[in-house]
């Protein structure tokens, strides 16, 4: 490729940019590795994604005739080039990648010995994957402003997977939470309903016959009615706590005077503001509320919230006994993935003895 004139080394830009136009998802990783493999005269080029310790997964490849690279197909990286692509920046193996990588049996069946790998990272500069190019022609050397393209679809690439990983967690979280909303249905309402029927069964029974045993049925039928009516209310206000309608701020008083653990609202904006992020520090302070309840030991929790430019920050501490770790749960984790689904970041300190605080920035226009 060296030898190529600069103006169609430069091409690559352009032609990777409107290969890949108007295209999104895997469609937008198929369009960049067929773009990819043919300008640079590759045999394959593919994306493949990180699963679990040491392995990968093609995601969309393309390649001449029979060299191929299944969608879909998992691949172990020990002793391949694709293992090595994670320690640099750019790797390339221009030449003598068989000789170098002597149990890849890719390379060997396809006779392919020139190797080009860039790695794919998420935005706080995890390695999640990685873009390869195989070529059986050497010196396999794409010229510098290739390389620069390379790099800039590969910060594309990356986004797509992490944007697909997110859509993932949300609809994983999503599904977490009907199934917790069908159990506290299955076990609480539902259950005090049967209870009722059963009662109001009874009592028609034995209306003639023990009318005063019947009307203790229907006092019991009764309590039944209240405490079901009473745990559908607390699920729905879970599910949309309608305090929200009349801002942040009516909301969390609401929320603070029903609570029976003391919350301290030190700050609280009282404009309105985008609905998705009321929500979602109502739902902050609401988990941080029940967890200095459930688990902390706290005497109050304490609650301040600012606007600061585009920014909204949230602090939420507790004094209570520390020890909140985010992988024991469903909660705190649940909230950093809809934090960060809107852009923001959530932070949690609890050391032990130390009280917890959760930490979040918010972007008001997420
Ligand atoms: N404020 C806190 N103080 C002490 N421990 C906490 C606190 N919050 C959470 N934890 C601990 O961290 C774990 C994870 O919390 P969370 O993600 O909210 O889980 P869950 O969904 O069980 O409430 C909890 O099981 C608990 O052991
Ligand atoms: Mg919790």
């Amino acid at each position: 490729m060296a030898a190529l004139p600069d103006s169609l080394e430069t091409s690559l830009l352009t032609r990777l940019a409107t290969g890949t136009a108007g295209v999104v998802g895997t469609e937008f990783l198929r369009c960049l590795v067929a773009e990819l493999a043919a300008a640079l005269d590759a045999e394959l080029a593919f994306v493949a994604e990180l699963c679990g310790e040491g392995d990968a997964v093609t995601l969309a490849s393309a390649g001449k005739p029979g060299v191929e690279l299944r969608e879909g197909q998992a691949f172990a990286l020990v002793g391949t080039p694709c293992e090595d692509a994670y320690l640099h920046d750019i790797f390339l193996v221009p030449r003598g990648a068989r000789l170098r990588y002597p149990r890849d049996r890719f390379l060997r069946a396809h006779g392919l010995d020139g190797y080009l790998a860039i790695a794919l990272r998420d935005a706080r500069g995890r390695p999640i994957g990685h873009i390869g190019v195989v070529a059986r022609q050497t010196p396999f050397r794409p010229a510098p402003s290739e390389l620069q393209a390379l790099r800039i679809f590969a910060a594309r690439a990356a986004a797509e997977l992490e944007r697909q990983h997110q859509e993932l967690a949300i609809l994983e979280a999503a599904d977490k939470e009907r199934l917790r909303i069908g159990r506290d249905l299955h076990d609480g309402a539902q259950q005090r309903l049967v209870v009722l029927g059963h009662a109001l069964d009874l009592a028609l029974r034995e209306l003639e016959a023990d009318p005063s045993r019947a009307a203790r049925l229907l006092s019991a039928a009764r309590e039944q009615a209240v405490t079901a009516g009473r745990e559908l209310r607390e699920l729905a206000k879970g599910l949309h706590p309608v305090s929200l309608d009349r801002g942040l701020a009516h909301a969390l008083s609401t929320l603070a005077g029903g609570s029976p653990l003391p919350v301290q609202l030190d700050a609280v904006p009282t404009e309105r503001l985008p609905a998705l992020v009321e929500g979602t520090v109502w739902f902050l302070v609401s988990e941080a509320l029940s967890n200095a309840i459930k688990y902390a030991g706290a005497s109050e929790l304490r609650v301040a919230i600012t606007v600061d430019g585009e920014l909204l920050h949230v602090r939420l501490s507790d004094d209570g006994r520390g020890g909140a770790c985010p992988s024991r749960g469903t909660g705190l984790q649940g909230l950093g993935v809809r934090v960060e689904t809107l852009g923001g970041t959530l932070s949690v300190s609890s050391p032990p003895a130390m009280g917890t605080t959760l930490t979040a920035r918010l972007r008001l226009r997420p």
